[in-house]
């Protein structure tokens, strides 16, 4: 398995290229599954969560080329069964879920059960089809769903959930009549696909409310659309230099996306200027603490917290970090807690005491969003940092190694 090897204390400097957002790629490359002939996607990021999702996609019969433009054509779907040897690996795929019940009038999805950051349930998922007149049976690990046509109904979420309003969305829009999802989730990845879903022929309005309206249409036609640039990478990014000091260009990033991730960095003494094609983002000073919870968009991502907290194992202060969204999303204390830094978990909150820098150590990736943290920490600790488990990390970072390199840092992959 391969491990990453970081030496720690070099400033950052340079251009980074943001990639395509993997949460936008994989909904949106599951809406092929609503229409018959090639769909064209530009800016999708070479992730092993990519490579898996066309996996699924192909083993319904769709046939996919091509990466980074990738093409999908689901007009012979031959299976609708979405198997546990891939839902296990990425809870994503339950995207397809809507999608198929909506074209082919049954699905039979996995389900995902749980994983490193919490229970995850997809309970809302099902509900949403129920309200809009499947039939849904759990069968032996599996949800079945049935509908000869989904009718429109007027769904609330009971929780703001991402991929719960993208599924359904995709499902209404083949629906008859008009859906209303109440407590949608206002994601940039949620507005990214109703756009191609509108482009594609859907009635959708109010993407990027809490309130969308989908009036349901016979058929949806092929589509040219591109993914939009992964603000995750980018915070990702933008903290490292914070850990690190120096001064870094990020190219192709939404700063409308980055608001709040740009106010705290600002707050933490960072500096943050709007350039041509992107952002420039610098530290020379130290680090002041900041407190920080999580929220569902426009609010603080939760896929921030972790290299958050990274950075603020090294501000100067107290630090008090609240995870609202996941139950379970601290796995990377134990880890941070190896490299020197002082924090204590209480409940859902986690109190970070900044200390002047971390040590190197070896440490053991959970989930990848903890790997970026870890990396990140690696970047700013005194001496060796050896990172295992980082197929973690290559679900979700297009080449992070190859892109820090670039920008000076020390890190290179090694096959263990
Ligand atoms: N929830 C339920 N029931 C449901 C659905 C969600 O109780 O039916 C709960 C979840 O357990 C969680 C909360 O609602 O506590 C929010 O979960 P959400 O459904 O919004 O998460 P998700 O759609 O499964 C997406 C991203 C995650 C990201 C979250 C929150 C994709 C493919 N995944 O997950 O991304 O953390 O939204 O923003 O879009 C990552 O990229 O590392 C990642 C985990």
């Amino acid at each position: 398995m391969d491990k990453m090897i970081i030496q720690g204390g070099r400033r950052l400097s340079g251009e980074v290229q943001i990639s395509g957002a993997k949460n936008a790629a994989l909904p949106i490359m599951c809406s092929a599954l609503l229409t018959e002939g090639w769909n064209t996607y530009h800016n999708v990021p070479d992730l092993v969560d990519i490579r898996t999702i066309k996996k699924l996609l192909s083993s319904f019969g769709a046939a996919i080329e091509g990466e980074g433009t990738i093409r999908v054509n689901a007009a012979n779907l031959t299976h609708c069964e979405a198997s546990y040897d891939l839902v296990k690996t990425m809870r994503a795929s339950i995207l397809v879920l809507g999608p198929l019940v909506a074209r082919m009038g049954v699905a039979r999805v996995s389900l995902p059960g749980g994983c490193a950051i919490g229970a995850r349930p997809v309970n809302l998922h099902i509900k949403a089809l129920q309200d809009m007149g499947a039939d849904v049976e759990l069968k032996a690990g599996y949800v079945e769903a049935r509908a000869k046509r989904l009718r429109g109904a007027d769904i609330f979420f009971d929780l703001s959930t991402v991929t719960g309003t993208e599924n359904i969305m995709m499902a209404a829009c083949l629906a008859e009549g008009t859906t209303v999802l109440r407590n949608a989730a206002r994601e940039p990845e949620v507005v990214n696909l109703a756009e191609v879903l509108k482009s594609m022929g859907a009635m959708i309005s109010g993407a990027g409310t809490d309130v969308i309206t989908i009036n349901g249409v016979d058929r949806l036609h092929p589509v040219e659309a591109s993914i939009i640039p992964d603000r995750i990478e980018a915070g990702t990014f933008m903290i490292a230099v914070g850990m690190t000091g120096g001064d870094i260009t990020l190219k192709g990033c939404n700063s409308l996306h980055l608001e709040v991730l740009i106010n705290k960095l600002r707050d933490a003494g960072m500096e943050i200027t709007p350039v041509a094609g992107g952002l420039r983002v610098a530290r020379s000073g130290s680090i002041r603490s900041v407190d920080v919870k999580t929220l569902p968009y426009p609010g603080f991502a939760t896929d921030l917290q972790a290299q958050m907290m990274a950075m603020m194992a090294v501000g100067d202060g107290l630090s008090v970090i609240t995870e609202t969204v996941f139950e379970n999303r601290f796995m990377h204390v134990s880890e941070l807690l190896r490299m020197g830094a002082d924090i204590v978990v209480q409940g859902h909150s986690a109190i970070v005491k900044g200390i002047p820098t971390l040590r190197g150590a070896p440490v053991m990736a959970t989930d990848l969003r903890a790997s970026a943290s870890l990396i990140l920490a690696g970047l700013a600790a005194e001496g060796k940092t050896e990172l295992s488990r980082i197929y973690h990390i290559d679900r979700g970072y297009q080449s992070i190694e190859k892109k820090l390199s670039a920008l000076g840092a020390d890190i290179k992959r090694v096959q263990a």
